[in-house]
């Protein structure tokens, strides 16, 4: 399986954090964000990474992570133009896939969880995708998983505001090779962008869409309260 590790994105709700440095740049306990996400990717056997960037921040970013070598790791870089979701980025890494299952993974999203196992069960099936959900207080800040009485996600909203449950759609996903034909198909959402959240319903509506929910804490890092928060649960993990 493929790593691909999202690091775009404009950084706008940490302005002026982010007037000059990249957000996945920003530290989140002793380190840069980014090398969190990444590590999961890693610890979870994954090796061959595909890290996706604007074009301000690209020289950072590979200055930052460099050949991979100190991760034990493969990186390979790739320019998204403009702000154009997650999803147009993940449509950049068709050729870096090579026709293989990929993990995705957003660069400003920090889990206790390892993915190991999830990664072997995954490969073990013959096709379609997983998402991972955690219970939050706040789900109308993210994709919102609608779920039925046996755990089965019956569609996915993006930050709604009456949400239909508290399981949030966490920033890992991982997909077989059809999520490139799926990508090519989507039109931009109402802010412009090519959404995760349609891809996963495409999945979905075909039977096709297997979801975990996590043990672990997880947040995301990416405006001041949740930044502040991913630091100290990283350092109070670290002892
Ligand atoms: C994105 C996804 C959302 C998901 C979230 C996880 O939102 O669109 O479905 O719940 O990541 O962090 P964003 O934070 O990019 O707006």
């Amino acid at each position: 399986m493929r790593g691909i590790l999202l690091a775009g994105g404009t950084g706008s709700r940490l302005y002026p954090l982010t007037e000059v440095t990249n957000k996945h740049l920003l530290p989140v306990g002793r380190e840069p964000m980014l090398f969190h996400p990444l590590r999961k990717l890693i610890n979870a056997g994954i090796h061959e990474i595909m890290v996706i960037t604007g074009v301000e921040h690209i020289g950072d970013i590979v200055g930052t992570l460099k050949s991979g070598r100190q991760f034990d790791a493969e990186f390979t870089y790739r320019v998204q133009e403009e702000a154009g979701g997650i999803a147009q980025a993940l449509g950049l890494c068709e050729k870096f896939a090579a026709g293989e299952k990929c993990a995705v993974i957003l660069g400003d999203n920090i889990f206790q969880d390892e993915f190991g196992e999830h990664v072997k069960d995954f490969e073990a099936m013959d096709e379609g995708a997983m998402l991972f959900l955690k219970k939050v207080m706040d789900p109308q800040r993210f994709g919102v998983a609608h779920i039925d009485g046996d755990g089965r996600v019956l569609g996915i909203e993006e930050k709604p505001k009456e949400p239909k449950s508290e399981y949030a759609v966490t920033g890992i996903y991982f997909y077989d090779p059809v999520c490139f034909d799926v990508i090519r198909n989507l039109r931009p959402s109402a802010r412009g962008e090519l959404e995760i959240t349609d891809v996963n319903n495409h999945y979905i509506r075909g039977r096709k869409m297997v979801s975990r929910i996590l043990k672990g804490w997880w947040t995301d890092a990416g405006t001041f309260e949740s930044l502040t928060q991913a630091s100290r649960l990283v350092l109070q993990e670290a002892g």
